[in-house]
């Protein structure tokens, strides 16, 4: 398969660290030290499925196809604010597509492991075009009172058109279970039967733990999607990495020895929008017009799970 159309979408709500710091015990020097963002956009009166199908609409215009022309839609979210249908569905309705729809939560790596599916449909022969969205507001989920987290996350939607051919050359997604390093917990409905204590707390994160595991795990997985195709970190036009943190990226890049201009990042004016990262910072760097054909470009992605994912791709 190949990707043959991307589309973003951002809520219009921009929070400067500034704005942070008239209510939180933390300051921009901090933020940026830390992290590298200075601004994020985050979802005030829109709705996340606007987003979404902002985002796929302008995918499928950058494509040339209709919505009829898809014959699977594959949405990643972590949280919205529907618990049922999917937020694919409420997307798909709003798109006007008619194809099987699903919805996958695999965190930050999620557009990878979407790619990893719909990589599936395709070798199996059962599509010709696949709709890939991403849609995230990990702002819903931190508390606001919780400097060590709340700073780090913005709100957004990415998404992406596939189609038969080659230039996806190869995918690998993988699993260290440990739910303990990123979680949240939301209580469902009470019943006359449920006897368990169930408290709803925001999300939880081991920052340190998750920043280590970060930096190996997408080392690892850049060098196996290289190895499968018998190329190595100098082959590679272009990393576009998961925008968690400047300095997780960073170190990514200086372990890898390569030059910063390899490394498009964006997270300066987005923060970390989950699964949504990738796809953005994909469309936002086409239309800058940064790649041509033939460029080889390696996506990195890792989160809550703990989950990672990294997948060669040739523009
Ligand atoms: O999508 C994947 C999900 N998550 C991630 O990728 C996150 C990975 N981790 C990180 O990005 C970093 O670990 C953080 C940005 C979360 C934290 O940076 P750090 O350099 O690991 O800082 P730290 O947690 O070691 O905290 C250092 C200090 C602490 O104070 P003390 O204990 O040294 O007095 C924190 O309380 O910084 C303090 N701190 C803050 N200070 C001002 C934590 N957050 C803030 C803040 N403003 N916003």
């Amino acid at each position: 398969m190949r990707i043959i159309g991307t589309g973003s979408a951002l809520p219009k709500k921009v929070v400067e660290n500034a704005d942070l710091e008239r209510f939180l015990d933390t300051s921009d020097e901090w933020i940026v030290t830390r992290t590298g963002i200075r601004s994020r956009h985050v979802i005030s009166d829109e709705r996340l499925e606007d987003l979404g199908r902002d985002a796929a609409q302008k995918a499928l215009a950058d494509a040339g196809l209709a919505p009829g022309d898809i014959d699977l839609f594959i949405c990643s979210n972590v949280v919205n604010e529907y618990m049922t249908p999917g937020l694919g569905c409420i997307i798909a309705a709003a798109v006007g597509l008619q194809c099987p729809s699903m919805d996958i939560n695999c965190a930050c790596p999620g557009f990878i492991y979407a790619l990893d599916i719909a990589d599936s449909y395709f070798r199996a022969g059962k599509v010709r075009n696949v709709l890939v969205v991403c849609a995230e507001e990990p702002t819903r989920m931190t508390s606001w009172q919780d400097r060590a987290t709340c700073v780090l996350f913005g709100d957004g939607a990415g998404a992406a058109v596939l189609t038969e051919g080659e230039g996806v050359r190869s995918i690998r997604i993988s699993a260290r279970p440990d739910p303990e390093k990123i979680w949240q917990f939301r209580p469902l409905e009470p019943t006359p039967f449920v006897t368990k204590t169930e408290v709803g707390l925001p999300l939880q994160m081991n920052g340190r733990e998750v920043f280590r595991f970060a930096v190996t795990a997408s080392i690892e997985d850049i060098q196996a999607v290289l190895a499968k195709e018998g190329l190595t970190v100098g082959d590679v036009d272009y990393f576009l990495i998961h925008q968690a943190n400047l300095r997780i990226v960073e170190g990514i890049r200086q372990r890898l020895g390569v030059p910063e201009e390899k490394f498009p990042c964006n997270i300066q004016d987005h923060g970390n929008s989950s699964s949504a990262s990738c796809p953005i910072l994909l469309d936002e760097y086409k239309r800058k017009g940064l790649f041509k054909k033939g460029d080889k470009l390696v996506f990195s992605a890792f989160g809550a799970g703990l989950l990672t994912a990294a997948a060669l791709v040739e523009w």
